[in-house]
């Protein structure tokens, strides 16, 4: 249980510089103070992530957009006004306020409120913007609880709060608006049908783009192989990896698909959200019991699906 004195910790280390990784929504977050640019250099350093790619900034309400972005379109406002607080980041011009360091040198900022009582509350607390990309190490899975960042960051970070399990379990949707149109540049935790049904239709622009870290062919990826498979292919694809001697699992919605006796098969998601909840589990579960290949069999793509899709596919992606 986090209690206030954990988060007046969190607010000192965030004050002194420090990193703090905080439970959201979509997943954990590794925090530090978004303008003090010594802290963000650490960030960065402890998630050995390339410094020309940009962080998010997390804002505690609505009402602080003004003071990060400038420029900002009247539906992109009405956009943020309907999801926040939620899994949406919004990439704007950027104010005065920001710092070269979180928005690696670009003239845009992403932002974002997270819906999560402990995030909101440290976020206000603290009353400014904390730069937090996912607390892992570049490239690898998401951590969607306290427990899977302090294996993966260790004595890295300076303080975790425990917020439990992330609720919605894959990133924010990114959506683009620096530009006349609205993009997006990674899909996630708001379904796309209701971005368009709040501010009409928005462009798809998630593949081959260096834009955005998380659109790399490669991420997300455990030491398993992950082979994206129709339910149909499942039995064939399991056979061809057995005969090589390999250990294989299966990961799909419960009910929809079977392999051979000797697959070891993940915890079934019971629908599209659940699936979303618990990708990232399942998919350090594949590491955790040795296999040597995951096949995954995507949820159909309406809601989260097209975001959980696009996980196991870039699991899956070349490394
Ligand atoms: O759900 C989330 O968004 C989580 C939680 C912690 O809020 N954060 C997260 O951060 O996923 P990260 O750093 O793992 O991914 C942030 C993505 C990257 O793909 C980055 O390139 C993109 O956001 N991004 C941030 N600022 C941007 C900008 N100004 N222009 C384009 N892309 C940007
Ligand atoms: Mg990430």
């Amino acid at each position: 249980m986090v209690t206030d004195a954990d988060l007046d910790a969190a607010v000192v280390v965030l004050r002194a510089g420090g990193l703090v990784a905080f439970p959201t929504e979509t997943v954990y977050g590794l925090g530090a103070d978004a303008e003090n640019v010594e802290a963000v250099g650490r960030l960065y350093r402890v998630k050995q992530r390339p410094e020309s790619h940009p962080v998010i900034v997390h804002l505690p309400r609505v009402g602080a957009l003004d003071e990060w972005a400038t420029a900002i379109p009247d539906p992109a406002r009405a956009l943020a006004r309907e999801c926040w607080p939620g899994a949406l980041t919004v990439v704007l011009r950027r104010s005065a306020r920001v710092p070269d360091a979180v928005t690696g040198g670009r003239d845009t900022v992403g932002l974002r409120v997270p819906d999560q009582p402990l995030a909101l509350a440290m976020l206000r607390a603290f009353d400014g913007g904390v730069a937090a990309p996912s607390a892992n190490r570049f490239g690898r899975v998401s951590p969607t609880t306290a427990a899977d960042v302090t294996a993966d960051l260790g004595d890295d970070v300076d303080l975790v709060l425990d917020g439990g399990p992330c609720t919605v379990g894959v990133e924010s949707t990114i959506v683009d608006w620096s530009g006349p149109h609205p993009t997006i540049l990674r899909l996630g935790g708001v379904a796309r049908d209701r971005i368009e049904a709040i501010v009409g239709p928005v462009d798809l622009r998630i593949d081959g783009e260096v834009a955005a870290p998380g659109t790399m062919p490669s991420h997300y990826a455990p030491s398993a192989r992950v082979v994206v498979v129709a339910a149909a292919d499942v039995g064939a694809e399991a056979n061809r990896s057995l005969a090589a001697g390999e250990r294989v699992g299966l990961l799909a919605l419960a009910g929809v698909a079977e392999g051979p006796s000797e697959v070891v098969v993940l915890d079934a998601p019971t629908d599209v959200d659940d699936y979303a909840r618990t990708v990232y589990a399942r998919l350090r579960d594949a590491d955790r019991l040795g296999l040597d290949v995951l096949l995954a069999v995507p949820p159909p793509a309406d809601g989260l699906g097209a975001a959980v899709a696009d996980r196991l596919a870039r699991a899956g992606g070349p490394r």
